[in-house]
C-alpha cells in the first residue's frame, strides 16, 4: 500500500498540480463544482424522498436532478482523487478522509442499489415509501461534504 501511495504521489500529474497554483486551483474548483452538483441536486429528491412536495411527480424529478447528481459525483471522485495523489502519503494517515471514502463507498452502493430495485428514474414501484432512502441519502451526502471540509483543518 505505502509504495502505490509514494508511486502516486510521485507521478507526473501529482508533481505537476504541487508546482502549478493556477492548475491545482482549477482543479480544487472543479471538486468543489462536483460537490455542488451532487449536493444540489440529492438534497431536493431525499426531501422528496421524504415526503415533502407530494403534488410533484418523482419520476419527472428524478428525470432532472438523477442525471446531474451522477455527473456531479463523478466530477467529485475523479478530481478529489487529483488533489489527493498531490499529498498521497499524508492524506492516506488522515482518519477523516478515510471516513469520507468509506461514507463515499457506503453512499455509493446505496445509490446504485436502489437505482436497480426501483429503476433509473425511482418509478419501478411508485406507490413505495423510499424515506429511508432519503433519510440514508441526506445523511450520507452532508457527512461527505462536512468530513471533506474537515480534512483543510487538520493538515
Ligand atoms: C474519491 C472521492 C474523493 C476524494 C479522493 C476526495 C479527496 C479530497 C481531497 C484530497 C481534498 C483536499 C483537502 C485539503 O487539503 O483541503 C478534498 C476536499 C474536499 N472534498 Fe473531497 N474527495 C472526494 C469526493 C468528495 C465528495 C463526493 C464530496 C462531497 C459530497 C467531497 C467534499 C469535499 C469538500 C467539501 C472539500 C473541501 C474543499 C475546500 O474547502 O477547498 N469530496 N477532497
Amino acid at each position: 500500500m505505502d509504495a502505490i501511495l509514494a508511486a502516486l504521489e510521485q507521478s507526473a500529474l501529482a508533481a505537476h498540480l504541487r508546482s502549478a497554483r493556477w492548475e491545482y486551483a482549477s482543479v480544487n474548483a472543479a471538486h468543489i463544482l462536483g460537490i455542488a452538483l451532487l449536493v444540489g441536486c440529492t438534497l431536493p429528491l431525499d426531501l422528496k424522498l421524504l415526503g415533502l412536495w407530494p403534488s410533484v411527480d418523482r419520476k419527472m424529478l428524478s428525470r432532472v436532478l438523477v442525471p446531474v447528481a451522477a455527473f456531479g459525483l463523478l466530477l467529485a471522485v475523479i478530481t478529489g482523487m487529483m488533489l489527493f495523489s498531490v499529498r498521497a502519503q499524508e492524506y492516506a494517515t488522515l482518519s477523516v478522509l478515510r471516513l469520507k471514502l468509506s461514507i463515499i463507498a457506503f453512499g455509493f452502493i446505496m445509490v446504485i442499489a436502489t437505482h436497480l430495485r426501483y429503476g433509473i428514474w425511482l418509478d419501478r414501484e411508485p406507490n413505495v415509501s423510499l424515506a429511508h432512502v432519503g433519510a440514508m441519502s441526506l445523511l450520507a451526502w452532508i457527512s461527505t461534504l462536512f468530513c471533506g471540509r474537515l480534512i483543510a483543518f487538520v493538515v
